[in-house]
This record gives structure tokens, sequence and C-alpha cells, in this order.
């Protein structure tokens, strides 16, 4: 029987394309919107093939929402291995195979598939539950509140990101894996090799246009470095176990095994780096979409119970984490597209939370959206493993900022990071006016 996806093949216009794979286009916000919003009406499931014959494989983009759901929550049939499941150049692919054997610079959770990927996630899973972390919540909140307290020090006008959105998620995550404040600064600037390669000022490298060579050299010592920082850290673990996730990690027994050494250097890696510059994004959003607002911040204040749909919908409204790729196990159609076995795909997190098939007036920061069922964090098996601890400490910091600070406006244009993988702001100039008492 005739099917739609025996159809002709949607192939992506190349200024389309262009745009899709260019970390300068998710810099800017609106444009890239409307990209993915034209794309999502004339080609949803679409080929994006390189004008520049060999810099990366074709692959399919998905950029509706329900496709975008559908493949997250089919783990038999979109599988994250064996290709990168971050969007990468061939150069990449063939330097981290040459260095490593695999075909990513790092094998992480988000690497594997079935069987073993439920054996991984399960070592740590308990860690990031809402029963654990309740354990935490008074070292969290504290910690929220020295912060709020260093940025009205510094105020009245700062940067967010600089004083808050930044520190803040990257102390909580380290505290939690167990690596002293006097490391964070390395940490940060790892992370920010890592994701934030090809932004000029996150990268540390000061340069616009990067090669996909020198992004791969930059991308590479920061991975080296990061194995060895870790190295050291489980070697300590395992002499001395504490109650962190280092120690969990580091003693850590899969089918009577203890990890091998680079899957544990990965386990490090995306607890690490997945901890923090997701949730600075998204805190440094629903910062934005606050002061563009004074009238909602002084509700908020009056009525704390709108503070956990102002988080989700931060959540939705930043989407972070901009896409995963996925690889077809075997022949499937999606959006009347038939995917070929071993084709390679772009779930896109930013097009499926700006879909309006799911979302009325996606481009509205609506803190009573209801329901409000984000893709943000994925679906499935692989969906974020911190996402409990993103929104707890979401909640917590804006707590302690509705309590000490009154008023708050913008002061400058925000600028968002130069990156396709994961984005959001980079500054965020406000003006804020302390309160004298607790509200
Ligand atoms: C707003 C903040 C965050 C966002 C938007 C976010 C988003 C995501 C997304 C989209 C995935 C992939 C889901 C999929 O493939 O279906 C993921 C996976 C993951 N995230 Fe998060 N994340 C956030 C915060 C965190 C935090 C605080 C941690 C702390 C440990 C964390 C750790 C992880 C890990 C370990 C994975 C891999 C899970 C697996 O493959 O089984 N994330 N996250």
């Amino acid at each position: 029987m005739a099917t739609e996806a025996d159809g002709p093949v949607a192939v992506l216009p190349t200024p389309l394309a262009k745009a899709v794979i260019d970390p300068h286009s998710y810099a800017e916000w609106d444009g890239l919107l409307d990209t993915f919003d034209h794309i999502r009406k004339t080609t949803p499931v679409a080929k994006v093939i390189s004008e520049e014959s060999g810099l990366f494989e074709p692959f399919w983009l998905i950029s509706r929402y329900e496709d975008v759901m559908r493949i997250s929550k089919d783990n038999a049939t979109f599988l994250n291995n064996p290709r990168p499941v971050v969007f990468s150049f061939n150069q990449a692919i063939e330097f981290s195979r040459a260095a490593t054997g695999s075909n990513m610079l790092v094998d992480s959770l988000v690497v594997f598939d079935a069987p073993i990927h439920p054996k991984y996630r399960k070592l740590t899973q308990d860690w990031f539950m809402p029963r654990n972390l309740a354990r935490i919540e008074d070292e969290i909140r504290a910690l929220a509140r020295r912060t709020v307290d260093a940025m009205i020090a510094a105020g009245p006008e700062l940067d967010f990101v600089e004083m808050v959105a930044g520190p803040y998620p990257l102390r909580v995550v380290m505290q939690i894996l167990g690596v002293p404040p006097a490391d964070e600064p390395r940490m940060q600037m790892l992370t920010q090799q890592l994701f934030g390669g090809q932004d000029a000022d996150l990268s540390g490298s000061g340069m616009d246009q990067m090669s996909p060579e020198q992004v791969v050299q930059l991308v590479a010592g920061a991975v080296k470095s990061f194995e060895d920082y870790f190295a050291a850290l489980a070697q300590d673990r395992r002499a001395n176990p504490t109650d962190d996730v280092a120690s969990v990690i580091a003693n850590a027994l899969v089918d009577g095994e203890p990890l091998p050494p680079r899957d544990m250097a990965g386990y490090y890696i995306i607890v690490a780096t997945a901890g923090h510059d997701t949730t600075s994004a998204s805190t440094a959003g629903a910062m934005q979409a606050l002061a563009q607002d004074p009238d909602q911040w002084a509700r908020v204040r009056n009525d704390r119970s709108l503070l956990p749909g102002i988080v989700e919908e931060a959540i939705r409204w930043t989407s972070p984490v901009q896409h995963f790729m996925r690889t077809a196990a075997h022949d499937v159609e999606v959006g009347g597209q038939l995917i070929r076995e071993g084709d390679w795909m772009m779930i896109n997190y930013v097009s499926a939370n700006h879909d309006p098939a799911q979302f009325e007036d996606p481009r509205r920061f609506d803190a009573a959206r209801s329901p409000n069922r984000h893709l943000a964090f994925g679906a499935g098996g692989h969906q974020c493993l911190g996402l409990h601890l993103a929104r707890l400490e979401m909640r917590l910091l804006f707590e302690a900022l509705l309590d000490r600070v009154e008023r708050v406006e913008l002061a400058g244009e925000p600028k968002r990071a130069t990156s396709t993988f994961v984005g959001g702001l980079k500054t965020l100039p406000i003006r804020i006016s302390a309160s004298t008492s607790a509200a």
C-alpha cells in the first residue's frame, strides 16, 4: 500500500539549512523562532544537507512537537548510539574516532542505549529524586540566600548572569558532585568550552568564527582536562568514600564490575556539565521575563503559589538544551517522510516547545500556562536526570529573590550565547530595588 512516505524527500532549502546549523542564528532568538515557524509550516520533517561537501552527514530535522515527543519516547526505534547525540561536523567525528574509538569524545549516559543505559542510569537515579533532594534542600536554600545577598551588595545595577544565574547552579551541582569551591572556576571554564565552544566570549577564544578544526581542538582539550580531574577525584573517593555523587560513581558496580575508566569519566562529565549551564539559562530566562514585566514581579511577591508556574514556563520558554540527535534502528515513517535505517535525526526542542499546535501563543511568557507539557527536559528513557533538582534550585532561588527584592527591571540589552547545543543568555543587565523587609 502506498503511503505518504513514498513521496519525494523533503530537503530544507540552503538558507534554512544554514540557519539550523549556524551557531550564530541561535544568538538571535526571534529570528531563530521565525525560522522554525516557517520550517514547521512548510517541511516539518526535512533533510538538512551540507552545501559544502563533507562538512557534516545529512540529517533529518524534526521540528514539530508531536514528532519530537514520539521519537523521544520510542527508545527502541530511535537510538542514541552509534552516531553522535549532538550535532557534530565530520571532522569532529573523525578526530574522536581516531582518539577514542568512539564517535563521541565523551561516552556519557546520553550516548548509551539499552541494555547498558538503564543500568548506568540506575546508579545515581535515586540521588536525584525529590525524596533525596529534600535532604539537601536547606543547604541549597542557604546558598540561594547568600547568592542574593551578594547580588544586592553589588547592586543596584548588575549583570544577573554573572552574579546569580551563572555561579548559583554551578555551586549547587558541584556541592552535590563533591567538587570543592576552589575548583569551580575551572569547572565553569571547561563546561563553557565544551558547550559554548563556538561562542567567542564563553570559549575564551575571543574568535567569533572558528573553523571546525579549532572547535574540535578546544573541545578535546576541555575533555582531557575534565578526565584528568575526575580520575583523581574518583581515586580519592574510592579511598575515602563520602555521601556525595562522586563517591557513588567511583564505587559503583555494574554486573559486578566497576565502570570502565572512560565510562566513569563520562558519567562525571555529564553531571558536572549538564547540571549547571542548562539551569543557568532557564534561571536567567525567568528573570528576563519578570524584569520585562514588573507587575508580574509584584504579583508573585504577593502570591508565591504562582512561582512553580513561572519556573516551568521559564524552562519551556528558554529551552536551554536546544537539540539532541537520534539514529533510526530501522526504516520508519515520521511526518510523511521515510526515514531509513541508520539515518541521523535532530530532535529540536526549541522548535517543539514553540509549536503553536501544542502551545497557544508560544512566544508569550505565560506563567499560568496549563497544561505545560513542554519537552525542554526531553521525554522517554533519557529524560533529564536532573529535572527535579533544576526545578527545586530555581524555586528556592526565586523565593530568596522575592523575599529581598522589591522591584526589578531591565537595565540594558541581554545577549545570547552563540551555540547550537546548550544556549541561553550570557548577559542580563538588570536594576534592582532591595526591600527593607521580607515580602
Ligand atoms: C533547566 C535545566 C535543564 C534542562 C533544560 C535539561 C535538559 C536535558 C535534556 C533535554 C536531556 C536529554 C533528554 C532526552 O534525551 O530525552 C537531559 C539529560 C540529562 N540531564 Fe538535564 N537538563 C537540565 C538540568 C539538569 C541538571 C540540574 C542535571 C544535574 C545532574 C542534569 C543532568 C542530566 C543528565 C545526567 C542527563 C542524561 C540522562 C540520560 O541520558 O539518561 N540536567 N537534560
